[in-house]
């Protein structure tokens, strides 16, 4: 049995004047957004640190931005920021209409459908911390990493990806298609400068840009467990766009 005792208030550490933008890219995720935003909220808060967290929720039809707005009223709009998009213009994209809003000196992005843990922020960020590195990688492929409740032709997707990418362009990290990074604000900002695709393919080419560029990756393993509520949006069009954008990065680096 757990003690009774109220645990002690733990103290607000100094504010290092950092401050974290968390980047949550949703559509249809309206059973998922209220428990990652708590657990945001609930780490953040614990942690003293500034952050922000904003949703780019992209005309969800199922609803998303009426949850979001519901739970702008419970966290504040200081907390919670709504930057809505018309419609479903991918996911590359919505990582830069968040980040032109965001203004913290770091951002975080990950995935909205619980795949991503907010438990593993605080290894991202100490690790950022620990080689004052311009980009911080979750990664499924390395130490603890994992991925938890794929089909195989989920996990072969993955793998094939990652293993092609690694032979062709040598990228030097061990998850490429993976979506849970830190990244240095102004780093972060000529990287999507830099990427032309769109789609899910942006994450790895994110990485291979940030290798060309001579930025220091750090990568933290992180598992990954598919989403309980809701479906995946990768189809068959996003793994063709990503083979042309592997060819494309291929073919022009
Ligand atoms: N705004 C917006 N617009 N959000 C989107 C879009 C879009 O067009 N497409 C997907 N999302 C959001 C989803 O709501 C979710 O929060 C996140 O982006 C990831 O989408 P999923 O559909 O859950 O992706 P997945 O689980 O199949 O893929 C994951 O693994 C891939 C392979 O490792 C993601 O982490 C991918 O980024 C990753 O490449
Ligand atoms: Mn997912």
């Amino acid at each position: 049995m757990a003690s009774r005792k109220t645990p002690a208030k733990p103290e607000p550490k100094p504010l290092s004047g950092d401050k974290y933008s968390i980047l949550l890219p949703t559509y249809n995720e309206r059973e998922n957004l209220p428990l990652i935003v708590w657990l945001l909220v609930k780490y953040f808060g614990e942690s003293g640190l500034q952050y922000e967290v904003i949703v780019v929720d992209d005309g969800s039809p199922d609803g998303t931005q009426e949850v979001a707005k519901q739970l702008q009223r419970i966290y504040g709009e200081d907390t919670l920021l709504l930057r809505p998009r018309e419609k479903k213009l991918g996911l590359g994209t919505a990582y830069i209409h968040g980040l032109k809003h965001a203004t913290g000196n770091f951002i975080i992005i990950m995935d909205a459908d619980l795949s991503h843990h907010p438990k593993f922020i605080p290894e991202f960020i100490e690790k950022q911390k620990e080689g004052n590195y311009d980009v911080v990688s979750g990664t499924r492929y390395r130490g603890n990493g994992g991925v938890y409740g794929w089909d195989l032709r989920r996990k072969l997707i993955s793998r094939g990806a990652n293993f092609l990418t690694q032979v062709l362009l040598r990228p030097g990290a061990s998850d490429l298609t993976g979506s849970f990074r830190l990244y240095k604000r102004e780093v972060l900002e000529n990287l999507v400068q830099r990427c032309v695709s769109k789609g899910y393919v942006f994450q790895m080419e994110m990485v291979v840009r940030a290798r060309q560029l001579n930025y220091t990756i750090g990568e933290v393993p992180i598992s990954f467990v598919d989403r309980v509520y809701g479906e995946s949006k990768l189809g068959g069009n996003e793994i063709l766009s990503f083979v042309k954008g592997l060819i494309t990065l291929f073919a022009t680096t």
